[in-house]
C-alpha cells in the first residue's frame, strides 16, 4: 500500500505537470499594450511575457507605481531578429493543462521572455514602466480581474491614465528572465553604465 504521503507527493507532481502556461505579448505590433489585456490563471500557473518590440517592462502595481511583487526590468528589443516573425509571440499557449504549457514554452523560443508563477487568484495589475507608456497606452493589463470593485480592466486603465508619474521598480523580482532577455538587459548597462537599470543590467550580464 502506498503511504498517504507518497500519494500526496504524486498528486502534487501531477498537479504541477498540468499547470498551464499562458503567453502575453508585450507591445504587439509596437503598440503600447499587453495582449491579451486580461487573463485568468490559477495559483501555480505560469504567465510568460514575450517582448515583441521596443523597450518595455512588466511591472506589477496600480496607477503606474510598483508594488514590489513582479518586475522584469527594462528589456529593449531593437530588431526583427529579436522580435520574431511579425513582432508577435509565436504561439499563444492558451490551452489548459500540459499541452497548453508546452505551447506556451514553445512561444518563447529565441525571444526575450519573462516568466512568472501566479501565486494566488487575487487580482494583479501589470504595467510598463517605460517613459509614459503606462499612462499613454494605457500599457496595463490584469491577471485575475475582479468582476466588480477596483480591480477590473477599465478601472486599472483609468488609474493608469490618471497617474502623475510612471515609476520603474528597482530590481527584477517575481519571475525569471530567459537568456535572451538577460542579454538584452545587459545592453542597457553597456549603454548607460550607471543608475539602477544600468547597475542591474551589469549584474545580470555578469552572470
Ligand atoms: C534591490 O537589490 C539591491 C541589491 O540586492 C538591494 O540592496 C535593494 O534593497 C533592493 N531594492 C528593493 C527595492 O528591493
Ligand atoms: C531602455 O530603457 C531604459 C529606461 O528608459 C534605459 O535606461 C535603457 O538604456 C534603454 N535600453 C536601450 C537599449 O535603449
Amino acid at each position: 500500500m502506498p503511504s498517504i504521503n507518497s500519494l500526496l507527493a504524486i498528486t502534487a507532481l501531477a498537479t504541477s505537470a498540468l499547470a498551464a502556461m499562458q503567453t502575453v505579448t508585450v507591445a504587439p505590433n509596437a503598440k503600447f499594450a499587453f495582449d491579451p489585456p486580461t487573463i485568468k490563471a490559477a495559483a501555480g500557473d505560469q504567465v510568460q511575457f514575450v517582448f515583441a518590440n521596443g523597450n518595455h517592462t512588466v511591472t506589477s502595481g496600480m496607477a503606474c507605481k510598483p508594488d514590489g511583487a513582479v518586475n522584469s526590468g527594462f528589456i529593449a528589443v531593437n530588431n526583427q531578429a529579436d522580435a520574431g516573425p511579425n513582432g508577435q509571440a509565436k504561439g499563444k499557449g492558451k490551452g489548459n493543462g500540459a499541452l497548453g504549457g508546452l505551447f506556451g514554452r514553445q512561444a518563447g523560443r529565441n525571444q526575450a521572455t519573462f516568466t512568472m508563477t501566479v501565486q494566488d487568484t487575487n487580482p494583479m495589475a501589470i504595467y510598463c514602466a517605460q517613459a509614459t507608456h503606462c499612462q499613454q497606452g494605457p500599457m496595463v493589463m490584469i491577471i485575475n480581474p475582479a468582476d466588480d470593485g477596483q480591480m477590473t480592466l477599465p478601472n486599472v486603465q483609468k488609474a493608469a491614465q490618471r497617474a502623475r508619474n510612471n515609476v520603474p521598480a528597482d530590481n527584477v523580482s517575481g519571475g525569471q528572465l530567459n537568456n535572451k532577455a538577460k542579454q538584452l538587459q545587459a545592453k542597457n548597462a553597456k549603454g548607460k553604465g550607471k543608475g539602477n537599470n544600468g547597475g542591474l543590467g551589469a549584474l545580470l550580464g555578469g552572470n
